[in-house]
């Protein structure tokens, strides 16, 4: 067989669906795997995109506009005014197949292969796999557990730019630490953009996930960001419609909207589906997003005290998101993630966690992380903060103890 390209070969696996061969063996045997390794919500679908999707019973399923329907982006550019209040016109959309694809068409419409971008370690893995597939090479800066994952200064951030540099990546909230980035912090890297020319990509998938009365504050807020500012958004985690997939680019610089339209055309269109029923999602009231909060607060705080109570555990203290990543005591999260699937359970139950590893350009940082999305009920979380408490006790004493 002739070669596969040089790209495929070097694109890394997902870090967090590696283990599923893993864990559908475990589940072959018999066992319960609790999944805490994906960001996927549990929390039902909201009824109004189910009645959206039967009221319209299109005749035809057609492609829709290769920048969405405009319906889709109309409802869009009003939900970001009149929700979020950050003013917003359909023109500034433009609907793609989930954040994943507003990810893919921002490297491809902003960078050349060869460029550089910095982003902040621990970062979103599917980060490392796309620059990987377009030639791009990231500059991580590192953010420390110790720190609760903190922005790195911005002296550490100007040290990581080149000639080559064209980009910073944020991921506000981050996934996979759970940070919360403040006013004034995505203030700051704004200026850094602004001083350094560079354009910001802000990945704001989690935005409607702060706690503690934090408010997010949107790189579209920034003044006078409209040339630099470029936001990845998706409906995915906002409504617990990852199936959905749809999500959109955003920028107020219609240049950068208008030549991503051209990678849009070339995919001909965004799912029709998920659009005719986000349009009915995007015009739920603000309550939905008030009582969505108040569950993953709970849920972080159940988790954030369970793992305190683990010997040997550290938990940071993070706002965002729905994503914890302790440090536990292992030497090798990726052989303990395994190894919970295949050789540890109480009572037929385990559970699936992401090894920190895959969250690093330089795997071994994250040898001692794991990242768990608690995205379960408060019970199930409950009982997966006693599977890891047994399962280390266990481990530890099956292991070479840690020097
Ligand atoms: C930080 C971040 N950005 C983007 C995405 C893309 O999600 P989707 O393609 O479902 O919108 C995800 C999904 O997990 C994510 O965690």
């Amino acid at each position: 067989m002739p070669a596969i390209s040089e790209r495929a070969r070097i694109v890394p696996a997902s870090p967090i669906r590696k283990l599923v061969p893993f864990a559908n063996a475990a589940k072959a045997r018999g066992k319960k795997v609790l999944h805490l390794n994906i960001g996927q919500p549990d929390l039902p679908t909201p009824a109004v995109f189910w009645e959206a999707l039967q009221k319209a019973q299109p005749k035809v399923l057609d492609y829709t506009e290769s920048g969405g329907m405009p319906a889709f982006r109309e409802a869009y550019a009003r939900f970001y005014t009149d929700i979020y209040h950050i003013p917003l016109e359909a023109g500034h959309f433009l609907t793609t197949t989930g954040g994943s694809e507003a990810l893919l068409f921002a490297f491809l419409t902003l960078l050349n292969p060869g460029d550089e971008v910095v982003v902040i370690e621990p970062t979103y893995a599917n980060y490392i796999g796309l620059s990987k597939a377009t030639g791009i090479t990231l500059r991580p800066v590192e953010s420390f557990i110790e720190e609760d994952f903190a922005l790195p200064s911005p002296q550490e951030l100007e040290a990581a730019l080149t000639e080559r540099t064209r980009a910073i990546l944020l991921c506000n909230p981050s996934n996979p630490t759970g940070k919360l980035y403040s006013e004034a912090e995505v203030r700051q890297i704004g200026e850094l953009c602004r001083r350094n020319n560079l354009f910001l990509i802000s990945d704001e998938s989690y935005r409607d996930y702060c706690y503690d009365g934090e408010k997010f504050f949107s790189a579209l807020e920034i003044e006078g960001g409209d040339a630099f500012v470029v936001v990845v958004d998706t409906l995915s985690k906002r409504y617990s419609a990852c199936g959905a997939r749809v999500g959109a680019l955003i920028s107020r610089n219609t240049e950068i909207i208008e030549a991503a339209l051209k990678w849009a055309q070339a995919r001909l269109a965004p799912p029709t589906l998920g659009q005719i029923a986000g349009i009915a999602l995007l015009s739920l009231p603000s309550s939905y997003y008030e009582s969505v909060r108040e569950t993953f607060q709970r849920r972080r705080n159940i988790l954030t005290e369970g793992l305190r109570s683990i010997a040997g555990v550290t938990c940071p203290t993070v706002q965002g998101a729905f994503y914890l990543m302790p440090r536990l005591p292992v030497s090798d999260s990726d052989a303990f993630a395994q190894w919970l699937l295949e050789r540890f359970d109480i009572n037929t139950t385990t559970i699936m966690i992401a090894p920190g590893t895959g969250f690093f350009s330089q795997p071994e940082k994250g040898r001692q992380l794991v990242r768990i999305a608690y995205v379960l009920d408060e019970p199930y979380l409950e009982q997966a903060v006693e599977i890891l408490r047994a399962a280390l006790n266990i481990y530890a004493r099956e292991q070479v103890p840690i020097l």
